[in-house]
């Protein structure tokens, strides 16, 4: 009995929650509808890479004008080097209580990363926690770059738009992927396969996860490929395309398959810097905003 009580006490409460701030802002004037729009990327302190946080900005507003574009980068290093150099950037926590006290009733979170790892997830619990807290009328995630198979079919077809016109079919395209400890590492090998039913000759390997850069070695010499082009597959070229792909250390890939014997020429190019890119990305904050509407 006590427990129903109970049960029905926290139950009014979270309907409390859910519903007043919208219905009851003020002294009974309910708020004007205002939809916004939160970008979360991880972030990157490279000057360099702005590129592509600047041709993401530049196409959802273009796809959504009207609608308020906010950023936040999750990376705490990043922010505080950012901080140094006087830019200063929100994590996603403080964009949405900026959004919530600017009286927005609706935003559409919109993830930039590659797949849905530890980041989104974690940006995941940030959206369910402001859920709870009733602090808007809706907030929605929306998917990162790789989640549906409509996605793998638009990023393999972004892939071989963007690869060296010049290439020889005998040479090798060699993607550098973030990679993760999270279960969703298994969508940079499902992309490869699905991408190698059209070019054989590409790769996707992972500079954090699977497969690492002795798979895709072991892969190249099997297939006796004496010239790779290498390039990120992350939204921006920063530190892990510049050092661990593109760099002179013992370790980097391109020392690695060059002391293989495999001539290498780099792409210094984010994924995000492509159109065909961003617009998956762009066209997934079409699921929140869909919604809204419902
Ligand atoms: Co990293």
């Amino acid at each position: 009995m006590k427990r129903t009580a109970l049960g029905l006490a926290v139950l009014l409460a979270l309907v409390a929650m859910g519903t007043t701030p919208v219905h009851a802002a003020g002294h009974g004037h309910q708020k004007v509808r205002k939809v916004g729009i939160l970008l979360v990327a991880f972030g990157s302190s490279e000057q360099s890479t702005q590129v592509s946080f600047d041709n993401i900005d530049r196409k959802v507003r273009a796809a959504y004008p009207g609608i308020p574009v906010r950023w936040a980068y999750t990376s705490t290093i990043i922010r505080k080097k950012l901080a140094r150099q006087g830019k200063m950037l929100d994590s996603p926590e403080v964009a949405l209580a900026r959004m919530q006290d600017e009286d927005f009733t609706h935003v559409a979170v919109q993830s930039l990363h590659t797949i849905g790892g530890a980041e989104f997830h974690d940006l995941r619990r940030t959206v369910g926690a402001f859920t709870a807290m009733g602090a808007f009328e809706r907030i929605m995630l929306g998917y990162p770059l790789l989640a549906t198979q409509k996605d793998m079919e638009r990023s393999v077809d972004a892939i071989l738009g963007i690869i060296p016109a010049h290439r020889k079919k005998s040479e090798a395209v060699v993607f550098m992927g973030h990679g993760s400890h999270h279960p969703a590492n298994a969508f940079y090998a499902a992309l490869m396969f699905q991408v190698q039913r059209r070019d054989p000759n590409i790769f996707i390997g992972c500079v954090e996860g699977y497969p690492p850069i002795d798979e895709v070695l072991a892969m190249l010499q099997e297939k006796k490929i004496q010239k790779v082009y290498l390039m990120p597959f992350m939204s921006v070229a920063g530190d892990h395309a510049k050092n661990d792909m593109a760099g002179d250390e013992p370790d980097s890939w391109k020392t690695i398959l060059t002391e293989a014997g495999i001539e290498c020429e780099l792409i210094l190019k984010g994924i995000a810097e492509f159109d065909s890119f961003v617009e998956i990305w762009v066209d997934h904050i079409q699921g929140p905003l869909a919604h809204f509407d419902q």
